[in-house]
């Protein structure tokens, strides 16, 4: 009885420790992505979006964006990232990209 209870009490410890250790790599992949989406605008997005090229809306145009936002709504606006337009390719660059990161993407060039 008393051996049952020290297996129960160490493999407990044993799943406690791996849970802890899954939230703190999930917090940490969250934190990296935040930093990330400058670079990830800078290596997918700003190739068209910095210039103007291909007639994309322009980094900081806020007024542009803001009307698209409201016009279409977020959720079409990454939809259209994601499926491509007449100029913009599918997914704009960025494979590894989420709807989150699009939104965030999206936000970071209408600021
Ligand atoms: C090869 C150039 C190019 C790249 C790279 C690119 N875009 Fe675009 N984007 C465009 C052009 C051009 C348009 C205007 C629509 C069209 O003609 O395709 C556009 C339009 C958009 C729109 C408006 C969609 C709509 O429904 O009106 C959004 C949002 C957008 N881009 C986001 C992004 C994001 C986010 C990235 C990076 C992950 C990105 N784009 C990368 C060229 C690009």
């Amino acid at each position: 009885m008393l051996s049952m209870t020290m297996i129960f009490a160490k493999s407990n410890r044993f799943l406690v420790s791996s849970v802890s250790a899954v939230i703190i790599s999930a917090a940490m992949i969250t934190g990296a992505e935040a930093a990330n989406i400058a670079t990830t605008y800078n290596e997918s997005c700003a190739a068209c979006h910095d210039s103007g090229a291909l007639n994309a809306i322009k980094k900081g145009d806020s007024v542009k964006w803001q009307q698209l936002i409201k016009q279409k709504g977020m959720s079409a606006l990454i939809s259209s990232v994601k499926n491509g337009m007449i100029q913009m390719p599918a997914g704009g660059l960025c494979e590894a990209c989420s709807n989150d990161d699009y939104r965030k993407l999206i936000e970071y060039m209408s600021k």
